[in-house]
């Protein structure tokens, strides 16, 4: 179905692009002709990203270092970007998230995280549309979801509570700016290892045995699998869907529902604290 030009003459922004999910987007984007920006805090990390697909691909990649909770960052990086051209299509991926009790959550701990996976993305979504509306251009905004958006999330509750509004932005806008050519979609990943969701949602002690047989296709997802299903959506093969959302997860969500992370439930004030005091010092 792919060939080397499917996503040719496209201009790409990805949040959070230089690790996890984001970068395996960034590489199979890059893979099919796109042309790459990647944001995130940490310049280092993006530049490393970078320099590993240009070596990988040859591909175009530009890193811009962004803080996306902070709208005047946001407005910066946008204009930074249309300074030297048009954008095709924003894939909000950047976000943030850790396992709690709910009830000893600190306000600030739930801005932490509501800050980046709501505002900041409804910063970037924004930014991107007012300027596609006033250039008369059409965009893609594809934003990386949770199947939380279906069943809430026990432990979670700030970052279910993020991607539900994001979900709900999604819906609105494809509504809205469907009429000046403008997309907006979703997906809803289930289990795709990496090092950043393993660490804050799932350390060691956690995690019961065989988590993988209960998953329906009894294994979880590979990044390529979820990199293919966005390329397809920010393609031309995909032209005419709007304010979808679509699940990858081997069927888990309507097997495990809300409470996916059962462990939690045994856990101790001891494990709790034990588990802050680890983040602490990774500086989450
Ligand atoms: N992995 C899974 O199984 C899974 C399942 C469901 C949904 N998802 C979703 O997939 C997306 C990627 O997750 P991941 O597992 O790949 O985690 P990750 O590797 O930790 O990726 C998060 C990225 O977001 C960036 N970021 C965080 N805060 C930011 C901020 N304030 N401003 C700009 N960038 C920021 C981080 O870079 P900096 O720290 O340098 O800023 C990092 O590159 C997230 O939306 C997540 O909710 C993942």
């Amino acid at each position: 179905m792919f060939t080397p030009d499917t996503l040719a003459g496209k201009r790409i922004l990805i949040t959070g692009g230089g690790t996890g999910l984001g970068k395996s987007l960034g590489r199979c984007f890059l893979e099919l002709g796109a042309r790459l920006i990647i944001c995130g805090r940490r310049l280092e990390v993006l530049e490393a990203t970078a320099e590993e697909f240009r070596r990988e691909t040859g591909g175009s990649v530009q890193t811009l270092r962004c803080d996306i909770r902070d709208a005047g960052q946001v407005e910066v990086l946008f204009d930074t970007i249309w300074r030297a051209g048009r954008l095709d299509a924003l894939v909000n991926n950047a976000a943030g998230n850790f396992i709690s009790a709910t009830q000893n959550l600190s306000a600030r701990a739930f801005d932490s995280v509501v800050n980046v996976t709501f505002r900041g993305t409804a910063f970037c979504t924004m930014e991107a549309g007012r300027r596609w509306i006033s250039d008369g251009l059409p965009g893609t905004v594809l934003s990386i979801l949770s199947t939380s958006v279906f069943t809430g999330r026990a432990f979670t509750m700030p970052s279910a509570a993020s991607k539900a509004a994001v979900l709900a932005m999604t819906r609105s806008l494809a509504v809205e700016w469907g009429p000046k050519g403008i997309r907006l979609l979703g997906v809803a990943p289930g289990m795709f290892p990496t090092e950043g969701a393993w660490e804050r949602l799932r350390p060691e002690g956690t995690q019961a045995t065989g988590e993988e047989q209960k998953i329906p296709l009894r294994r979880v997802g590979q990044h390529g699998e979820i990199a293919n299903l966005c390329a397809f959506l920010l393609s031309d093969m995909a032209t005419y869907m709007n304010g979808d959302i679509i699940t990858i997860d081997g069927g888990r969500w309507l097997q495990e529902g809300g409470a996916a992370n059962k462990a939690l439930f045994d856990w101790s004030d001891e494990d709790w604290a034990a588990f802050r005091d680890r983040l602490k010092r990774r500086g989450v």
